[in-house]
C-alpha cells in the first residue's frame, strides 16, 4: 500500500457557524441565572442527544474557574497509597466513552400539589449526552483502600452556603464503595465529544450513570476513603425523601419513568392522519421492558414500540402510530416499567422537598 506522502494538505478551517450567534438560537429554558440553574427545552427533549449548550444545568453555588494546569485530583483518606492524579496524567490513561442520562432529582417538582419549595423544574430538568473519561476503579485499587472502607466522598472545587445562614461548605457527596467501584464509574473530561464545558464540570467531573444527577459531582477536586457513612448537607438534608413511616431516606437510583414527547400538550391534531405519538423512557433500576400508552386517558392502554434499544445507560425511545378517528378531545398517558418489575406510577408520592417525581403525566390534544 502506498505510503501518504502528502505535506501540503493544509489546516482545516471551520466556518464560523452562524446558529452560534443567532439571535433566538434555542437556549436552555431559565429557572436561575446564580448559581445557574436551567432546563432543556422541550424541542430538545426529542431528540436522543442532547446538545451541550442544551443540557440542563443545576448548580449550587458559582461555578469554580480552574486552571487544568494547577488542576489535581487527590485520593485520600482510609486509603494505604494517598495518590495525586494531575489532569493531563488522566488523559493519557484509556478512555472509556458511555451514553448517559442525567436526571435531577427534583425534575416535574412544579407538578407536585400543594406546591412544595426549590426549584420549579417542569419537564426538562433531564437529558442525554455521550460522556468520556476514565473508570474511577483502577484509581481506588492502586490508592489501596483498607478492608474497613464503606464509603467513598467526592467533593467539588465549588462552595457557599448551602442554605442561608449556614456555614460555608464545598458541594460533597458520597457513594457505596460498592458503586465507586462499579466499572461504569467514571471521571468525566469530555461530553458529547469535546471538553467538558465549566457549567458541566471542567475539567473533570463525575458520572454515576443509574443514579439521579446529584450522584455526579462536577468540578471534582478530592476523593476520600471513608470508614463510615458521610453526613454533609448534601447527603442527609437534601436529597432524601421521607418513607412511609415518615423517616428521611437517601435518594440513589433514577425511578422508573417515561414522557410523552410528541404531540405537544394542547396540539390540534387533523382527523384522519398518522402521527407518531412518542417519547422516552428510562429507569436506574434496569432496563426499560415496556411502556404502556393510553390514547383515552386511561381507560385501554396498548404497547408502545421501544425504538433501537437504549445504548449504554441511555434513555429508551418509544412510539406509538395513531391515526385520530374522530375530532374530539384525547388524553395520551404514558407509563413504563423497567426489567427489575418496578412499574411507574399513575400519581407521584407527594414529599416535601419535591424529589423522584414520576408520575405520568397527562397530554390533552384535540383532533379537528
Ligand atoms: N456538583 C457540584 N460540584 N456542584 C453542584 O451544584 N449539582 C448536582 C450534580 N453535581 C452539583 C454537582 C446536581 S443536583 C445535578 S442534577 C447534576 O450535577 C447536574 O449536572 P449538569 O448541571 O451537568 O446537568
Amino acid at each position: 500500500m502506498p505510503l501518504c506522502t502528502c505535506t501540503d494538505a493544509g489546516s482545516i478551517t471551520v466556518a464560523e457557524d452562524p446558529a452560534c450567534t443567532r439571535p433566538g438560537a434555542a437556549q436552555l429554558v431559565p429557572i436561575d441565572t446564580e448559581p445557574v440553574v436551567g432546563e432543556t427545552p422541550i424541542a430538545a427533549l426529542r431528540s436522543w442527544l442532547t446538545p451541550t449548550p442544551l443540557f440542563y444545568v443545576r448548580n449550587h453555588y458559582s461555578v469554580p474557574k480552574i486552571d487544568p494546569a494547577d488542576w489535581s485530583l487527590s485520593i485520600s483518606g482510609a486509603v494505604s497509597n494517598p495518590t495525586e492524579i494531575p489532569y493531563s496524567d488522566l488523559l493519557r490513561l484509556p478512555k472509556k466513552t458511555l451514553p448517559a442520562m442525567l436526571e435531577c432529582a427534583g425534575n416535574n417538582r412544579s407538578d407536585l400539589e400543594p406546591g412544595v419549595p426549590g426549584n420549579p423544574f417542569e419537564d426538562g430538568a433531564v437529558s442525554n449526552a455521550i460522556w468520556a473519561g476514565a473508570p474511577l476503579k483502577p484509581f481506588l485499587q492502586q490508592a489501596g483502600f483498607t478492608p474497613d472502607a464503606v464509603e467513598v466522598l467526592f467533593e467539588g472545587a465549588d462552595r457557599g452556603e448551602p442554605a442561608p445562614g449556614r456555614p460555608v461548605v464545598p458541594y460533597q457527596r458520597s457513594l457505596p464503595l460498592q458503586v465507586a467501584l462499579h466499572p461504569d464509574t467514571l471521571l468525566v473530561y469530555e461530553m458529547n465529544g469535546e471538553t467538558l464545558t465549566p457549567d458541566h464540570g471542567f475539567p473533570v467531573r463525575l458520572i454515576v450513570p443509574r443514579w439521579y444527577g446529584m450522584a455526579s459531582v462536577k468540578w471534582l477536586t478530592s476523593i476520600r476513603v471513608l470508614q463510615k457513612s458521610f453526613v454533609g448537607f448534601f447527603q442527609t438534608e437534601r436529597y432524601v425523601m421521607e418513607d412511609e413511616a415518615g423517616i428521611d431516606q437517601q435518594i440513589s437510583w433514577m425511578a422508573v419513568k417515561s414522557f410523552v414527547n410528541w404531540p405537544e400538550h394542547g396540539t390540534s391534531l387533523p382527523v384522519g392522519r398518522p402521527v407518531a405519538v412518542s417519547g422516552m423512557a428510562w429507569s436506574g433500576a434496569g432496563p426499560v421492558r415496556r411502556v404502556d400508552v393510553s390514547l383515552d386517558g386511561g381507560e385501554t392502554w396498548q404497547d408502545a414500540h421501544l425504538d433501537e434499544s437504549a445504548l449504554g445507560y441511555s434513555w429508551q425511545q418509544w412510539h406509538v402510530d395513531w391515526t385520530p378517528p374522530a375530532p374530539g378531545h384525547y388524553t395520551i398517558v404514558a407509563r413504563a416499567a423497567d426489567d427489575s418489575g418496578n412499574l411507574q406510577p399513575l400519581e407521584t408520592r407527594w414529599n416535601r422537598l419535591g424529589y423522584c417525581v414520576n408520575g405520568s403525566k397527562p397530554v390533552c390534544v384535540t383532533a379537528e
